[in-house]
């Protein structure tokens, strides 16, 4: 093999390494910088807010000091089926409904 041959099957081999370094580490910053956006900006909803969201769809939202604990704990059992809600997002509203009422 020629001298000008290697030279060129060498470069070849760093310009397709080089292109997987950088398409590795643009993806792992995507990934970084949304995780620090989410961490800043706190963009976790509280209970109340996810009550005034999700229990305002298909009825008035009840007042937290419509219904005693033992009730919130079927209420929420029976609205997370019907709002099609997440265990961890009917749990905030859960807390925040018995800590209000
Ligand atoms: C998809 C529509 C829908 C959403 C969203 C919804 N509800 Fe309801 N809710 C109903 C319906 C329909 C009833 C009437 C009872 C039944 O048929 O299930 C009801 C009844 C109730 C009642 C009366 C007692 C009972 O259990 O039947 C309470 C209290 C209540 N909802 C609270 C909530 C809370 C709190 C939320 C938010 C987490 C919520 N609802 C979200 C549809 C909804």
């Amino acid at each position: 093999m020629k001298a000008i041959h290697k030279i060129i099957i060498t470069g070849l081999m760093l310009f397709i390494a080089g292109g997987f370094i950088i398409g590795c580490s643009s993806t792992k910053h995507k990934y970084t910088s949304a995780t620090t956006v989410g961490e800043e900006f706190n963009i976790e909803k509280s209970g109340a807010q996810l009550w005034g969201e999700a229990c305002n769809r298909c009825h008035l939202a009840p007042s937290p000091a419509d219904y005693n604990d033992t009730d919130w704990s079927t209420i929420s059992l029976h609205m997370r089926v019907r709002a099609n809600l997440t265990e961890h997002d009917i749990n905030k509203i859960e807390e925040f409904l018995k800590s209000a009422n």
